[in-house]
């Protein structure tokens, strides 16, 4: 990957084109607006989660099949977002559709242990090569699951954190994620902010931020807070960050963290929601081929349902195991999501799926490189397995702070209604990335390019 030397854009044309862009949306998506007025009636700012709000209105879905989804509008789009990385395997396989149906007509709730939670694990305990699992219903029940099974492991309260990552919506971890340049604060003693409202101080200051891709950075703080008595239960990161546009690991720092929080006796989590099963078979895992001592995962875990997991160690799990720890919740290992993960796991996600979906996103990486080429933008194509985006920025982002100090966010910003009023559907926020699905084809990803292209000619023109 290289970063190119950019021309200068035009700033006044970028804010023109999103005008443009803007209004043709608009113009495209009446009943969506129609819908809003209805919904905020009765759902906060009428969605049904903060992350699908967008203004004026959100764009209301209807359906989905394979890769395509359509909107109430009937606009059909190629489906990129795909529920935030939840849908690698495309939307109604009829795989799933077919374990659902079955599972459905035997009854889909008895919150007692069934056959698929346990096939699955036997899956998941093959692809990561970590002991023991247990489910949840979300990312975010997993990673807090998985902090408290910690934290009991080791005695500790401390949690150490990336600086910018997201890893769910629970108080520990709603912490040092979307803040501004200048509250950062210095590299070496990274602020603890909470992100957004209703989160106690005191939890806040249990949760210390580091650098992504700074080892040492890590270590130091990890060597301050021992000093100060507070070293953290564990370590919990994304091996590869999603959450401004892909920061790939650089090499060596995945295995000096791991040396680093296996000398100081800290638990090492990686939070694979997003990269699961999404960028291997086996995950961050086997891709960098770095073993922490738990993972958690949800999103495409359960092909479209609500399913989350967790990973560990014997050695860790044992708190779990021997009753210290209550690791519990009344649709844990649901039958209607274990029969759809599990045949989505033996059916859809096979090696095959990935040999397509590395093929598909070498070619969309290469084809927006050669348009990033072309036009000379300020820019890169970046991406792992199914995950890729182009960041809009002069110099390579390595971290939040590479992020925030580059980030061009209108560029961002005008991509989206480039995407949207062409067919492609992303997520509205500006720092997500996209995920194929195994029913993307190669002409699903030239589209994409060719709509890049699109956007690069009107921009530099
Ligand atoms: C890395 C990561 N962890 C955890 C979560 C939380 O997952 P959920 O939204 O299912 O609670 C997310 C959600 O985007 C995520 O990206």
């Amino acid at each position: 990957m290289s970063v190119n030397a950019p021309v200068q854009i035009d700033r006044q044309r970028i804010r023109e084109l999103i005008e443009r862009e803007e209004k043709r949306l608009n113009d495209a998506t009446p009943k969506s607006a129609e819908t809003y007025k209805r919904a905020h009636h009765v759902l906060s700012g009428g969605v049904a989660s903060s992350y699908q709000l967008r203004d004026p209105w959100p764009i209301y879905l209807e359906r989905g099949a394979g890769p395509r989804v359509w909107d109430v509008d009937g606009n059909e789009y190629l489906d990129f977002h795909n529920g935030f990385g939840s849908m690698v395997q495309g939307h109604a396989h009829p795989v799933i559709g077919r374990a659902i149906q079955e599972r459905y007509a035997s009854g889909t709730h008895f919150a007692a242990p069934t056959e698929d939670a346990i096939v699955v694990a036997e899956d998941l305990q093959r692809r990561w090569g970590l002991a023991r699992w247990r489910y949840t219903n979300s990312g975010s029940e997993s990673t807090m699951d998985a902090i408290r099974i910690a934290r009991a492991y080791t005695g500790r309260d401390t949690v150490m954190k990336i600086f910018g990552s997201y890893h769910g919506h629970h108080d520990t971890v709603m912490v040092s994620i979307g803040v501004e340049y200048d509250k950062i604060g210095d590299r070496d003693n990274l602020a603890s902010l909470p992100y957004g409202a209703g989160i106690p101080q005191a939890v806040v200051d249990m949760t210390i931020a580091v650098p992504f891709n700074d080892a040492d950075a890590m270590e130091r703080r990890i060597e301050r807070l021992a000093a100060e008595d507070r070293l953290p239960a564990c370590v919990i990161m994304e091996a590869a960050m999603m959450n401004l546009g892909v920061v790939l690991p650089e090499p060596g720092y995945l295995e000096a963290v791991r040396e680093i929080t296996q000398r100081h006796e800290i638990v090492l989590i990686f939070d694979e929601v997003k990269t699961g099963l999404c960028i291997a078979a086996g995950g961050a895992v086997e891709r960098f081929g770095v073993v922490p001592d738990m993972v958690t995962m949800a999103k495409s875990l359960g092909g479209g349902l609500p399913t989350g997991a967790i990973g560990g160690t014997e050695e860790v799990m044992e708190v779990v195991e021997d009753g210290s720890v209550y690791q519990v919740g009344t649709y844990n290992g649901n039958p209607l999501g274990m029969a759809a993960a599990r045949a989505s796991l033996t059916e859809v996600l096979t090696p095959e799926a990935y040999v397509h979906l590395d093929g598909l996103n070498d070619r969309i990486l290469a084809g927006c490189t050669a348009v990033i080429e072309k036009y000379e933008l300020p820019g890169y194509a970046v991406g792992v397995g199914s995950k890729g985006c182009v960041t809009f920025s002069p110099a390579k982002i390595v971290d939040y702070e590479t992020f925030k100090e580059n980030q061009d966010a209108e560029l961002a910003d005008l991509a989206w209604l480039f995407n949207m009023n062409r067919g492609i559907f992303m997520t509205p926020g500006r720092e997500e990335e996209w995920t194929l699905s195994v029913t993307h084809t190669e002409e699903s990803v030239d589209r994409y390019v060719a709509v890049f292209e699109e956007m690069a000619h009107d921009l530099t023109q």
